[in-house]
Protein backbone atom coordinates (compact mmCIF):
# COMPACT_ATOMS: atom_id res chain seq x y z
CA UNK A 1 0.00 0.00 0.00
CA UNK A 2 1.14 3.22 -0.68
CA UNK A 3 1.27 6.05 2.23
CA UNK A 4 3.59 9.00 1.97
CA UNK A 5 6.80 8.52 4.20
CA UNK A 6 10.01 11.25 3.46
CA UNK A 7 12.80 11.64 5.30
CA UNK A 8 12.37 14.02 8.85
CA UNK A 9 16.29 14.04 9.61
CA UNK A 10 19.29 11.99 11.39
CA UNK A 11 19.58 12.14 14.89
CA UNK A 12 23.62 13.34 15.98
CA UNK A 13 24.46 9.88 16.35
CA UNK A 14 23.43 9.31 12.89
CA UNK A 15 20.12 6.99 13.36
CA UNK A 16 17.96 8.37 10.34
CA UNK A 17 14.21 9.86 11.68
CA UNK A 18 11.29 9.34 8.89
CA UNK A 19 8.45 10.99 8.84
CA UNK A 20 4.66 8.96 7.37
CA UNK A 21 1.95 11.05 6.84
CA UNK A 22 -1.51 9.17 7.32
CA UNK A 23 -4.88 10.74 5.51
CA UNK A 24 -8.53 10.28 6.28
CA UNK A 25 -11.16 12.77 4.91
CA UNK A 26 -10.77 16.44 6.02
CA UNK A 27 -8.08 14.95 8.39
CA UNK A 28 -3.92 14.41 8.11
CA UNK A 29 -2.25 13.38 10.13
CA UNK A 30 2.25 13.35 10.38
CA UNK A 31 4.15 10.44 12.36
CA UNK A 32 7.83 10.67 13.25
CA UNK A 33 10.30 7.74 13.91
CA UNK A 34 11.38 9.75 16.56
CA UNK A 35 9.70 9.27 19.50
CA UNK A 36 6.36 8.34 17.60
CA UNK A 37 5.65 12.01 17.64
CA UNK A 38 2.29 13.42 16.36
CA UNK A 39 4.22 16.23 14.60
CA UNK A 40 0.97 17.30 13.11
CA UNK A 41 -2.30 17.08 12.75
CA UNK A 42 -4.43 18.69 10.52
CA UNK A 43 -8.41 19.54 10.30
CA UNK A 44 -9.46 20.64 7.06
CA UNK A 45 -5.83 21.82 6.13
CA UNK A 46 -5.43 23.62 10.42
CA UNK A 47 -2.87 22.11 11.89
CA UNK A 48 -3.56 22.24 15.70
CA UNK A 49 -0.57 20.30 17.69
CA UNK A 50 2.44 22.42 18.39
CA UNK A 51 6.10 20.39 17.08
CA UNK A 52 9.09 21.27 15.18
CA UNK A 53 10.60 20.98 11.70
CA UNK A 54 13.47 19.31 12.77
CA UNK A 55 14.71 16.21 14.42
CA UNK A 56 17.20 18.81 16.98
CA UNK A 57 13.97 21.22 17.66
CA UNK A 58 12.70 17.72 19.14
CA UNK A 59 15.98 16.79 20.74
CA UNK A 60 17.13 20.05 22.08
CA UNK A 61 13.49 20.78 23.70
CA UNK A 62 12.17 19.59 26.95
CA UNK A 63 8.14 19.47 26.26
CA UNK A 64 7.70 16.30 25.10
CA UNK A 65 5.67 17.83 21.82
CA UNK A 66 3.48 15.54 20.65
CA UNK A 67 5.70 12.15 21.56
CA UNK A 68 4.85 8.98 23.02
CA UNK A 69 5.95 8.56 26.48
CA UNK A 70 6.93 5.78 28.53
CA UNK A 71 7.88 3.55 30.26
CA UNK A 72 6.18 5.63 33.20
CA UNK A 73 4.33 8.70 31.90
CA UNK A 74 4.31 11.57 34.81
CA UNK A 75 6.06 11.29 37.56
CA UNK A 76 7.49 8.63 40.40
CA UNK A 77 8.72 10.74 43.44
CA UNK A 78 12.43 10.41 43.68
CA UNK A 79 12.55 7.77 40.98
CA UNK A 80 12.23 5.26 43.69
CA UNK A 81 9.26 2.31 44.53
CA UNK A 82 9.08 -0.51 46.14
CA UNK A 83 7.99 -3.57 44.53
CA UNK A 84 7.88 -7.90 45.50
CA UNK A 85 9.45 -6.24 48.93
CA UNK A 86 12.79 -5.01 46.60
CA UNK A 87 13.74 -1.41 46.13
CA UNK A 88 14.19 0.00 43.07
CA UNK A 89 15.94 3.10 41.75
CA UNK A 90 15.47 4.64 38.22
CA UNK A 91 17.14 7.45 37.14
CA UNK A 92 16.17 10.58 38.36
CA UNK A 93 15.94 13.20 35.31
CA UNK A 94 13.98 15.97 36.50
CA UNK A 95 16.00 18.05 38.52
CA UNK A 96 18.17 15.54 39.83
CA UNK A 97 15.14 14.67 41.95
CA UNK A 98 12.04 12.76 40.70
CA UNK A 99 12.01 10.67 37.66
CA UNK A 100 9.73 12.28 34.92
CA UNK A 101 7.85 11.23 31.68
CA UNK A 102 10.39 7.81 31.62
CA UNK A 103 13.85 9.23 32.48
CA UNK A 104 17.01 10.92 29.96
CA UNK A 105 16.22 8.67 27.28
CA UNK A 106 12.12 8.08 27.39
CA UNK A 107 10.23 6.34 24.80
CA UNK A 108 10.00 9.89 23.83
CA UNK A 109 13.91 9.83 22.14
CA UNK A 110 14.04 6.26 21.10
CA UNK A 111 13.50 5.67 17.46
CA UNK A 112 10.52 3.70 16.15
CA UNK A 113 10.05 0.91 13.93
CA UNK A 114 7.24 2.01 11.71
CA UNK A 115 5.03 -0.31 9.22
CA UNK A 116 2.08 1.12 7.62
CA UNK A 117 -1.21 -0.58 7.40
CA UNK A 118 -4.17 -0.48 5.27
CA UNK A 119 -7.62 0.26 7.31
CA UNK A 120 -11.17 0.18 6.04
CA UNK A 121 -11.74 3.60 5.22
CA UNK A 122 -8.68 4.89 6.99
CA UNK A 123 -4.59 4.72 7.04
CA UNK A 124 -3.02 3.42 10.02
CA UNK A 125 0.94 3.12 11.31
CA UNK A 126 1.82 0.70 13.53
CA UNK A 127 5.14 1.77 15.69
CA UNK A 128 7.22 -0.94 18.05
CA UNK A 129 9.92 -0.35 20.28
CA UNK A 130 11.84 -3.05 22.55
CA UNK A 131 12.51 -1.36 26.00
CA UNK A 132 15.66 -3.40 26.93
CA UNK A 133 15.69 -4.54 30.56
CA UNK A 134 17.71 -1.69 32.65
CA UNK A 135 16.89 1.29 30.22
CA UNK A 136 16.29 4.22 32.84
CA UNK A 137 16.86 1.17 35.42
CA UNK A 138 13.44 -0.33 34.99
CA UNK A 139 13.07 -3.83 35.40
CA UNK A 140 12.35 -6.11 32.74
CA UNK A 141 12.09 -6.30 29.06
CA UNK A 142 8.99 -4.74 27.82
CA UNK A 143 7.95 -5.15 24.40
CA UNK A 144 5.55 -2.27 23.13
CA UNK A 145 3.19 -1.93 20.22
CA UNK A 146 1.24 1.58 19.50
CA UNK A 147 -1.12 1.89 16.68
CA UNK A 148 -2.24 5.03 14.86
CA UNK A 149 -5.46 4.81 13.30
CA UNK A 150 -6.38 7.80 11.13
CA UNK A 151 -9.83 7.63 10.36
CA UNK A 152 -12.57 10.35 8.60
CA UNK A 153 -13.12 12.43 11.83
CA UNK A 154 -11.28 10.36 14.54
CA UNK A 155 -7.26 9.84 15.27
CA UNK A 156 -7.30 6.38 17.51
CA UNK A 157 -4.17 5.40 19.52
CA UNK A 158 -3.90 1.95 20.66
CA UNK A 159 -1.27 1.33 23.22
CA UNK A 160 -0.13 -3.14 23.64
CA UNK A 161 2.97 -3.58 26.02
CA UNK A 162 4.40 -6.94 27.40
CA UNK A 163 7.43 -7.61 29.85
CA UNK A 164 9.06 -10.20 31.17
CA UNK A 165 9.15 -9.24 34.16
CA UNK A 166 6.96 -7.40 36.89
CA UNK A 167 7.59 -3.48 35.99
CA UNK A 168 5.92 -0.24 36.64
CA UNK A 169 3.97 0.76 32.86
CA UNK A 170 2.22 3.63 31.97
CA UNK A 171 1.67 5.48 28.19
CA UNK A 172 0.46 8.37 26.98
CA UNK A 173 0.49 11.00 24.06
CA UNK A 174 2.09 14.02 25.09
CA UNK A 175 0.09 16.35 22.69
CA UNK A 176 -0.23 20.30 22.74
CA UNK A 177 -3.38 20.93 20.99
CA UNK A 178 -4.81 24.32 19.86
CA UNK A 179 -7.79 24.07 17.96
CA UNK A 180 -7.43 27.06 16.31
CA UNK A 181 -4.00 26.19 14.65
CA UNK A 182 -0.83 26.03 17.05
CA UNK A 183 -0.01 29.30 16.03
CA UNK A 184 -2.82 31.22 16.69
CA UNK A 185 -2.06 32.55 20.04
CA UNK A 186 -3.16 31.58 23.49
CA UNK A 187 -5.96 29.03 24.64
CA UNK A 188 -7.74 30.81 27.14
CA UNK A 189 -11.10 31.04 24.94
CA UNK A 190 -10.76 27.68 24.39
CA UNK A 191 -14.11 26.00 26.09
CA UNK A 192 -12.78 22.33 28.22
CA UNK A 193 -15.54 19.61 29.90
CA UNK A 194 -13.92 16.91 31.82
CA UNK A 195 -15.77 14.02 32.87
CA UNK A 196 -14.71 14.12 36.43
CA UNK A 197 -15.42 14.74 39.65
CA UNK A 198 -12.13 14.24 41.33
CA UNK A 199 -8.68 15.95 40.52
CA UNK A 200 -5.45 15.33 42.56
CA UNK A 201 -3.75 18.30 44.58
CA UNK A 202 0.00 18.40 44.04
CA UNK A 203 2.99 19.12 46.06
CA UNK A 204 5.85 21.49 45.16
CA UNK A 205 6.97 19.07 42.95
CA UNK A 206 3.90 18.67 41.23
CA UNK A 207 3.86 15.04 42.61
CA UNK A 208 -0.03 14.04 43.56
CA UNK A 209 -0.21 14.05 47.30
CA UNK A 210 -4.09 13.95 48.05
CA UNK A 211 -7.27 13.03 46.05
CA UNK A 212 -9.97 16.35 46.11
CA UNK A 213 -13.51 16.71 44.94
CA UNK A 214 -13.73 19.91 41.80
CA UNK A 215 -16.50 20.96 43.40
CA UNK A 216 -16.50 25.16 43.89
CA UNK A 217 -12.52 24.72 42.47
CA UNK A 218 -11.21 26.42 39.63
CA UNK A 219 -10.58 22.67 38.57
CA UNK A 220 -14.20 21.69 38.54
CA UNK A 221 -15.19 21.17 34.55
CA UNK A 222 -17.85 19.28 34.14
CA UNK A 223 -19.59 21.84 32.68
CA UNK A 224 -18.06 23.77 30.05
CA UNK A 225 -15.81 26.65 31.11
CA UNK A 226 -13.35 29.12 29.12
CA UNK A 227 -9.49 28.22 30.38
CA UNK A 228 -8.87 30.83 30.75
CA UNK A 229 -11.61 31.85 33.59
CA UNK A 230 -9.65 30.72 36.25
CA UNK A 231 -6.02 29.67 35.15
CA UNK A 232 -4.29 32.84 36.94
CA UNK A 233 -6.48 31.80 40.30
CA UNK A 234 -5.20 32.23 43.67
CA UNK A 235 -6.13 28.97 44.30
CA UNK A 236 -2.65 27.67 46.14
CA UNK A 237 -2.69 24.87 43.57
CA UNK A 238 -3.33 26.64 40.68
CA UNK A 239 -0.64 28.67 42.03
CA UNK A 240 1.73 25.27 42.49
CA UNK A 241 1.04 24.27 38.57
CA UNK A 242 1.69 27.92 37.43
CA UNK A 243 -1.54 26.64 35.78
CA UNK A 244 -3.32 23.72 35.59
CA UNK A 245 -0.87 20.83 35.49
CA UNK A 246 -2.82 18.21 37.38
CA UNK A 247 -4.59 14.31 36.97
CA UNK A 248 -8.28 14.22 37.12
CA UNK A 249 -10.14 10.72 37.96
CA UNK A 250 -12.23 10.21 34.97
CA UNK A 251 -16.24 9.16 36.07
CA UNK A 252 -16.47 6.55 33.63
CA UNK A 253 -19.69 6.84 33.06
CA UNK A 254 -20.68 7.24 29.59
CA UNK A 255 -19.21 4.74 27.05
CA UNK A 256 -18.79 3.90 23.17
CA UNK A 257 -17.91 0.89 21.66
CA UNK A 258 -14.77 1.31 19.64
CA UNK A 259 -13.60 -2.53 18.33
CA UNK A 260 -14.28 -4.79 21.35
CA UNK A 261 -13.48 -2.25 23.71
CA UNK A 262 -15.75 0.32 25.77
CA UNK A 263 -14.15 3.85 25.83
CA UNK A 264 -15.34 6.43 28.17
CA UNK A 265 -15.98 10.35 27.49
CA UNK A 266 -13.04 11.91 28.95
CA UNK A 267 -12.79 15.42 27.42
CA UNK A 268 -14.59 17.71 25.38
CA UNK A 269 -12.78 20.74 24.38
CA UNK A 270 -13.68 23.27 21.46
CA UNK A 271 -12.73 26.69 19.86
CA UNK A 272 -13.65 28.76 17.60
CA UNK A 273 -12.25 27.20 14.30
CA UNK A 274 -12.60 22.95 15.41
CA UNK A 275 -13.75 20.83 18.48
CA UNK A 276 -12.35 17.96 19.85
CA UNK A 277 -13.60 15.14 21.87
CA UNK A 278 -11.56 12.46 23.68
CA UNK A 279 -12.28 8.95 24.61
CA UNK A 280 -10.44 6.32 26.55
CA UNK A 281 -10.10 3.42 28.53
CA UNK A 282 -7.72 5.25 30.61
CA UNK A 283 -8.90 5.69 33.87
CA UNK A 284 -6.70 9.31 34.27
CA UNK A 285 -6.33 12.59 32.54
CA UNK A 286 -3.66 15.41 33.18
CA UNK A 287 -4.50 18.56 32.38
CA UNK A 288 -1.15 20.63 31.56
CA UNK A 289 -1.92 23.95 30.55
CA UNK A 290 1.79 24.44 28.95
CA UNK A 291 2.76 26.20 31.51
CA UNK A 292 6.24 25.87 30.74
CA UNK A 293 6.42 25.51 27.16
CA UNK A 294 7.99 29.33 26.52
CA UNK A 295 12.00 28.78 25.44
CA UNK A 296 14.32 29.60 22.12
CA UNK A 297 13.40 27.21 19.73
CA UNK A 298 10.41 28.55 17.59
CA UNK A 299 7.78 25.94 16.25
CA UNK A 300 7.05 24.85 12.94
CA UNK A 301 6.87 27.47 10.35
CA UNK A 302 8.88 29.99 12.90
CA UNK A 303 5.90 30.72 15.19
CA UNK A 304 6.83 31.78 18.49
CA UNK A 305 6.76 29.11 21.46
CA UNK A 306 4.25 30.73 24.11
CA UNK A 307 3.24 29.45 27.92
CA UNK A 308 -0.55 28.36 27.72
CA UNK A 309 -0.47 28.69 23.90
CA UNK A 310 -1.61 24.92 23.94
CA UNK A 311 -3.50 22.40 26.45
CA UNK A 312 -2.34 18.54 26.92
CA UNK A 313 -4.83 16.15 27.54
CA UNK A 314 -2.82 13.16 28.24
CA UNK A 315 -4.94 10.05 28.89
CA UNK A 316 -3.17 8.00 31.75
CA UNK A 317 -2.90 6.08 35.32
CA UNK A 318 -2.18 8.46 37.66
CA UNK A 319 1.00 10.32 38.35
CA UNK A 320 3.74 7.95 41.02
CA UNK A 321 1.18 4.93 41.00
CA UNK A 322 4.37 2.39 41.76
CA UNK A 323 4.22 4.07 44.95
CA UNK A 324 0.58 3.51 45.91
CA UNK A 325 1.17 -0.11 44.29
CA UNK A 326 -0.76 0.61 41.53
CA UNK A 327 0.37 0.84 37.89
CA UNK A 328 2.45 -2.51 37.77
CA UNK A 329 2.35 -4.54 34.52
CA UNK A 330 2.62 -8.16 35.71
CA UNK A 331 4.96 -10.30 33.44
CA UNK A 332 3.66 -11.85 30.93
CA UNK A 333 0.44 -10.08 31.26
CA UNK A 334 -0.40 -7.22 28.32
CA UNK A 335 -1.46 -3.81 28.59
CA UNK A 336 -3.93 -2.77 26.28
CA UNK A 337 -5.47 0.78 26.11
CA UNK A 338 -6.82 3.26 23.62
CA UNK A 339 -7.34 6.77 23.11
CA UNK A 340 -9.79 8.32 20.86
CA UNK A 341 -9.80 12.08 19.47
CA UNK A 342 -13.13 12.85 17.61
CA UNK A 343 -12.24 16.16 15.69
CA UNK A 344 -15.04 18.34 14.09
C1 LIG B 1 3.42 17.18 31.76
C2 LIG B 1 3.71 17.41 33.21
C3 LIG B 1 4.29 18.80 33.33
C4 LIG B 1 5.51 18.98 32.47
C5 LIG B 1 5.20 18.53 31.05
C6 LIG B 1 6.41 18.51 30.16
O1 LIG B 1 2.88 15.90 31.58
O2 LIG B 1 2.56 17.25 33.98
O3 LIG B 1 4.58 19.08 34.68
O4 LIG B 1 6.57 18.21 32.99
O5 LIG B 1 4.62 17.27 31.02
O6 LIG B 1 6.97 19.77 30.02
Amino acid sequence: MHMEKKLFGTTPDGQVVEAYTLRAGNLSATVLTLGGILQTLCVDGCDIVAGYDTVEGYLNSDGYMGALIGRYANRIRGGTFTMNNRVFTLNANEKGINHLHGGNVGFDKRIWTAVPAMMQGGEGLVLTLVSPDGEEKYPGTARVRVTYLLSPGCLAIHYEAVADRDTPFNMTNHSYFNLNGYDSGDIYDHTLQLYADRYCEVDADLIPVNIAPVDQTPFDFRRPKRLGDDIASAHPQIVRGSGYDHNYYLNQEESMKWEHYTLYRAAYLSAKKHTMRVYTNLPCIQLYTANFMGGPIPLKGGAPKCNQHAVCLETQFAPDGPNRGESILKAGESWDYTTLFALD
